[in-house]
């Protein structure tokens, strides 16, 4: 890091959305493309009887083989490399000797750190034969991950992104959850802007050429409300119903965005098969 990125990228939240170069989509891109290869990796080993523990200990292995360091390991207590959150666990499940059993869906959400920089990705993962409206939410929420990165260009605004994710998640007659929402990252793993999954057009933010950010839209079978369990950190669905997530990095670049986060193996979304 030169002098001048130096005094550009404080290492603590100061509220402003900062506009990023060359350098840093650079280091995004390493970053998110060893984030995207972790999940990669765990797509063969998600299957019955295997648990989550298992899975978050090859994650680790992976990122540290691979010259990244593991952002959520240490971050705020927690302990793990990975979130993984099962069935009506909406976010931030805690890995566990617990086995998977045919008909789970679990979010396995990694966030890896290279050369400084965050790459912060999740995808559903089937555990063996999945019911048809489990496999309907997770395609109605990847759909609705994506129709969020659509609107990203710069003019355009946080609120636009927000507004087209729920209106096609409602419109699919789930629900989006509100206590959560995507961030802005880069040398920093949560900071300006949030970005809301809900919204109204032109509202909130106008997204900049440079900016960096997560959409990480969390959607619901029923009611969008969410409880915290007493570990403090595994949010789940108070109804108890299904939910799902997908994550993906972006920069906003001159004509739209790039998705730092994309699979290399194509393995966008399921069947994996
Ligand atoms: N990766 C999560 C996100 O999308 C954050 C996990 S924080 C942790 O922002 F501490 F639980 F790991
Ligand atoms: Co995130
Ligand atoms: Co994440």
């Amino acid at each position: 890091m030169n002098y001048v990125d130096a005094i550009d990228a404080p290492l603590e939240r100061d509220g402003s959305i900062k506009l990023h170069g060359p350098e840093g989509f650079a280091g995004m891109r390493k970053a998110g493309r060893l984030a995207a290869e972790c999940l990669d990796m765990l797509v063969p080993l998600v299957k019955p009887g295997v648990s989550t523990e298992e899975l978050d200990r090859a994650a680790f292995e992976f990122v540290v083989n691979n010259g990244g360091v593991p952002a959520c390991l240490g971050y705020r207590g927690y302990q793990h490399t990975t979130c993984t959150s099962i069935n009506h666990v909406v976010c931030h499940g805690i890995p566990s000797p617990k086995p998977l059993k045919d008909g789970d869906v679990v979010n396995i959400d990694v966030t890896v750190i290279v050369d400084g920089w965050h790459g912060d990705t999740s995808r559903m993962y089937p555990v063996g034969e999945i019911n048809r409206r489990a496999e309907r939410l997770v395609q109605i929420t990847y759909d609705s991950l994506m129709l969020g990165i659509a609107q990203v260009k710069p003019g355009n605004t946080t609120g636009d992104i927000g507004h087209a994710i729920q209106k096609f998640a409602e419109g699919q007659r789930c629900s989006v959850v509100t206590d959560f929402c995507g961030h802005g990252l880069g040398r920093l793993f949560h900071d300006a802007p949030n970005i809301l999954h809900v919204g109204r057009p032109g509202q909130g933010e106008v997204l900049k050429e440079g900016m960096f950010f997560t959409i990480e839209p969390m959607i619901n079978l029923g009611k969008p409300t969410v409880k915290i369990l007493s570990d403090g950190w595994t949010a789940v669905t108070r109804d108890r119903k299904l939910t799902a997530q997908f994550e993906h990095s972006i920069g906003v670049t001159k004509e739209g965005c790039e998705i730092f986060t994309l699979s290399p193996a194509e393995l966008h979304h399921p069947p994996y098969a």
